[in-house]
């Protein structure tokens, strides 16, 4: 097997992950290359999930019951290891949601509804970036909508930057809210967080960083991105799907309005008015994503057993491996970045004219997992005039060896069509 410097023991680690067990197509060996999409989950995150339902299900924070307290207890617990996991001031900062969608989403709806001085109006403006995720255009575009605020965003570099030349008109006196990608889903560039808080911050706009693509890869540091609010995902980090993060400084989550009413976010309720519960309970409307949320915080537990630095150090290796051997395939465009610096592990490509739809299911007939189409990013697509890519991402249970197989993969397709 290739031996690159900084990868992880990685026979040790999956034995830890059943599912990469799996032979698929007529005992084909699985090579899993879709961890952008969904990470796989270790046996401890299964067995805190079976447990959790085996012994203490419960619904949080209304029982006197034994079960009720144990439940709230590892709810909380979990708050307190995610809150520990992204250095956050305070755990009442970490607000549980069910996705990094629903995250955005609440920022997004928090100042459509908030007072003076964060309403987003038509007298101000909005910034983006042309790499988001569709969960981070959506959301700002439906407000924009409705407040006659107006959106702005970068543009890219034809070698899948983001464009920051035009900064001073693009983020002006009038910007309420930046809102971008730490690291794009579909071209894997790491952006230049401090260049766009530098500028935000001295026209007094709100940043919002969606780190759905950081959060699982690299250790994650909301005071030292000096955001407002910033928005991942558990699923994509070994945890289970229906939970996401959203976590918000302190001051601007007590001056801001929720979102969603109803159980759990109040404080009194009459047929007249209401008031509301401390942050971070007054945006956690209804019975939370309990089982989730401690699913999570295993999560959390394996990630930290590795260490969040040797994850990024494994990935930086593999990336550097696969951009190198990607090369070598003829007829390949990679959509993004070329070199394996400031790139997290997710490569798009295109592979001369035959369809990603086509690359991706021929390789799954070799059993390698991939994902093809314009990964909920479709502006991106759009901006370099392709349809879709092939899209290959790895994680910390990948390995060279899965790397190479690809490539032979990317080779059979060649001949396949000739
Ligand atoms: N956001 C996920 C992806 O990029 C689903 O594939």
């Amino acid at each position: 097997m290739t031996q690159l410097p900084g990868l992880l023991d990685t026979e040790a680690i999956r034995k830890d992950f059943p599912v990469l067990d799996r032979l698929v197509h007529d005992g084909k060996k699985l090579v899993y290359l879709d961890n952008a999409a969904t990470s796989q989950k270790p046996r401890q995150v299964l067995d805190a999930l079976s447990e959790y339902y085996e012994r203490y299900n419960a619904n949080v924070h209304r029982g006197v019951h034994v079960l009720a307290e144990e439940a709230t207890a590892l709810y909380e617990g979990a708050r307190d290891k995610v809150a520990e996991f992204v250095n956050a001031p305070s755990r009442d900062e970490v607000i549980f949601t069910k996705n990094a969608s629903e995250s955005l989403n609440l920022v997004a709806n928090m100042l459509g509804w908030a007072d003076e001085p964060y309403r987003v109006d038509h007298e101000t403006e909005i910034v983006i970036t042309e790499m988001e995720h569709h969960s981070n255009i959506v959301p700002w575009q439906l407000l924009a909508q409705r407040t006659g605020a107006k959106l702005k965003w970068f543009g890219l570099t034809d070698d899948g930057r983001l464009d920051l030349s035009n900064i001073d008109e693009i983020i002006t006196e009038k910007t309420k809210i930046v809102s971008f990608v730490l690291v794009s889903n579909i071209l894997g560039t790491v952006n230049p967080v401090e260049a766009i808080v530098r500028r935000a911050q001295e026209v007094g706009a709100l940043v919002c960083i969606d780190a759905s693509q950081a959060a699982p890869h690299m250790p994650l540091d909301v005071q030292a991105l000096q955001a407002d609010f910033v928005a991942f995902t558990g699923h994509k980090m070994c945890g289970p799907t229906g939970i996401g993060v959203l976590w918000g400084r302190q001051e601007l989550l007590e001056d801001l309005p929720p979102f969603l009413g109803g159980g759990e976010m109040i404080e009194t309720v009459s047929m007249h008015s209401s008031t509301y519960a401390p942050a971070p309970h007054k945006f956690e409307a209804g019975t939370p994503p309990i089982a989730q949320a401690v699913g999570l915080g295993a999560a959390i537990d394996y990630l930290n057993s590795i260490g969040m630095d040797k994850i990024l150090a494994h990935e930086h290796a593999l990336t550097e491996y696969a951009v190198k051997r990607l090369g070598e395939v003829p007829d390949l465009r990679i959509i993004g970045p070329t070199t394996a610096e400031d790139r997290g592990a997710a490569i798009s490509f295109t592979l001369g004219d035959i369809h990603p739809h086509d690359v991706g299911q021929v390789l799954d007939e070799q059993g390698i997992a991939v994902r093809v189409g314009h990964h909920c990013a479709r502006p991106v697509c759009l901006r370099y005039g392709i349809p879709a890519t092939t899209r290959a991402s790895f994680y910390l249970y990948s390995t060279p060896t899965e790397i190479d197989a690809l490539v032979d993969g990317l080779e059979h397709v060649r001949n396949f069509f000739g």
